[in-house]
């Protein structure tokens, strides 16, 4: 049996559907003697980790009250996609790390579907601290943080980014168009144009598994992007 059956089954996928394009989605990968030759990438991965230490002590919006601990990022300058969601949830909090918790499980999933492991990724939120009784953010908040994802961006340098969720995507194409008007086509962000894919949060597949083909196809299309 294919390896990627069972993560493309828990995606709610089968080859069938997609017939030889899923084949062709399976066997990318960042290229490994490309990063290696990247002098930036250790410069940048100190980088990173100060800027962490910065996100540490922020205490820039309320959130710093409740939170336990700030989720800053998981994932190393050297690679290709960064994957951007909300805000952590109760798991994060507690552990420090982005997507540990169900909704991780099936972005772990999404991944896989796409020939892909946490390895290969950066996961950032727009925001790096729980929201209460995980509340949606505000304006105030997203304003607040956005520079340290901003500051993420420049020094992960992605060839393509994959906003998960609407809070992601206004925040990251600074709009306020609705999920269903931002998903389906390719955006770019910031001055540098990185391309960037819209779909729909793992948190949401969780409760609305019909859309996981849709979020395929956004994969598929953030993959097609990738020079
Ligand atoms: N939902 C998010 O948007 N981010 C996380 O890290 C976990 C759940």
């Amino acid at each position: 049996m294919d390896r990627h059956a069972p993560y493309l089954r828990e995606m709610g996928l089968t080859r069938w559907r997609f017939g030889a394009r899923n084949t062709d989605t399976v066997s990318i990968h960042p290229d490994k003697e490309e990063i290696c030759q990247d002098p930036g990438a250790d410069g940048n991965l100190a980088k990173l980790a100060s800027l962490a230490q910065e996100a540490e002590r922020c205490e820039r919006c309320e959130l710093h009250r409740t939170r336990d601990k700030v989720v800053f990022g998981s994932g190393t300058p050297a690679v290709r996609w960064l994957f951007v969601g909300e805000a952590p949830g109760a798991e994060e909090d507690k552990q420090g790390l982005p997507f540990v918790g169900r909704a991780g499980a099936l972005l772990g999933a999404m991944l896989t579907s796409i020939g892909l492991s946490r390895k290969d990724v950066y996961i950032a939120n727009v925001l790096k601290c729980r929201p209460p009784n995980n509340r949606d953010p505000f304006g105030q908040e997203v304003r607040e943080c956005s520079p340290f994802l901003h500051k993420q961006i420049d020094l992960v340098q992605p060839a393509v980014i994959v906003a998960m969720g609407r809070f992601a995507a206004q925040a990251l194409l600074n709009s306020d168009q609705s999920l269903g008007q931002l998903r389906g086509s390719a955006h770019t962000f910031g001055e540098i144009s990185v391309p960037l894919v819209v779909t729909y949060h793992p948190a949401y597949l969780l409760r609305s598994p019909a859309a996981k083909s849709k979020t395929w196809e956004d994969l598929l299309l953030a993959q097609s992007l990738l020079v």
